[in-house]
């Protein structure tokens, strides 16, 4: 957790350059390395994040806090997410997500003692977002952090941040308009279950777009944005699958590299994020190949400016 500028230690109020000191000391013994300007972790803790696999590990349907992120159609599990968040700023740093949606980024930003930034064009999936802060998050991480929901079109809302003021931007986008496809088999579940099965019907909602490369292009605006207001060399991590449109297999995550790379953000590799929990369906059986896709990935960009 970050020490604040005038902390209160044993009821003395410390001067800033104290605390600067007890940082320092504190990161030494934990053996973090004097240099290391990218995050707070150790090199034991360091390495193994570098390691290109990651398995997905979420709270399971059932569990009680997993019942307000049910609502929305497609949210990634805060856990994954907090470990992109350790590895990429370190403690009391800002992080953007643009596309926040239930706010498991925010619940991670306040968990790992971060800052957090999310806009959300539905104003329902931003309600929820604040319910679940206050609901999941115990308070003593929620005072000592920030986090801040913007109700607004991404595409829009950044243009009133300033410049480089963000540390680490983390997403997850819709993936065009496969929500509305009407064979998928989760699809059929939330239907029974009365959950939400696309994220509405707004026009300005980017998974409404018909046309891939115009969702494509209006995807590169918010991306180019967020570059913008990421600090120079700042990184982004893109979390996104893959999929199928008709007989055509989507390769979205390597289309995202591309448009971004028009837009000063360099590819610096990519993590597969493997599903280990998601169902198995007999696709295709007995006439054609149709994969299961069990896996995420998470695209890391750096910013080149
Ligand atoms: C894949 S979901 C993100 C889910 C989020 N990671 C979570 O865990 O809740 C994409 C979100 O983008 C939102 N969205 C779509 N178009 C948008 C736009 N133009 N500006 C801001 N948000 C938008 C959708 O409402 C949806 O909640």
């Amino acid at each position: 957790m970050e020490l604040q500028k005038n902390h209160k230690n044993n009821g003395t109020w410390l001067e800033e350059e104290m605390i600067e000191e007890i940082v320092e000391t504190a990161e030494e013994e934990r053996g973090i390395h004097p240099n290391n300007s990218l995050n707070d972790l150790t090199a034991k803790e360091w390495i193994p994040e570098t390691v290109s696999v990651w398995t997905q590990k979420g709270l399971g349907a059932k569990h009680p806090e997993a019942q307000i992120e049910r609502q929305h159609p497609a949210p990634f599990s805060f856990t994954d997410v907090s470990r992109l968040i350790t590895f990429f700023t370190k403690s009391g740093q800002t992080v953007l997500d643009p596309f926040v949606g239930v706010g498991s980024t925010l619940k991670a930003c306040a968990l790992e003692g971060r800052n957090g930034i999310g806009i959300e064009l539905n104003p329902y999936y931003a309600q929820l977002a604040e319910e679940r802060l206050e609901k999941e998050v115990p308070p003593m991480f929620i005072h000592t952090t920030s986090q801040r929901v913007i109700v607004g079109d991404a595409r829009t809302a950044l243009n009133d941040f300033e410049e480089g003021c963000i540390d680490f931007v983390v997403t997850s986008p819709p993936y065009w308009n496969i929500l509305h496809k009407k064979d998928h088999k989760a699809k059929q579940e939330r239907i029974a279950n009365g959950l939400d099965t696309q994220y509405s019907d707004d026009p300005n909602d980017l998974g409404n777009i018909i046309d891939y490369d115009q969702f494509l292009e209006e995807l590169a605006i918010v991306f180019g944005k967020c570059s913008t207001v990421l600090k120079p060399r700042g990184y982004m991590a893109i979390i996104v699958s893959d999929f199928r449109h008709k007989s055509k297999y989507i390769m979205f995550h390597a289309h995202i590299a591309d448009i971004l790379s028009e837009r000063g953000l360099d590819l610096k590799g990519i993590t597969i994020l493997y599903q280990r929990h998601k169902r198995v369906f007999p696709y295709g059986y007995p006439y054609a190949y149709v994969p299961n896709i069990h896996h995420q990935y998470i695209v890391i960009l750096q910013n080149s400016k």
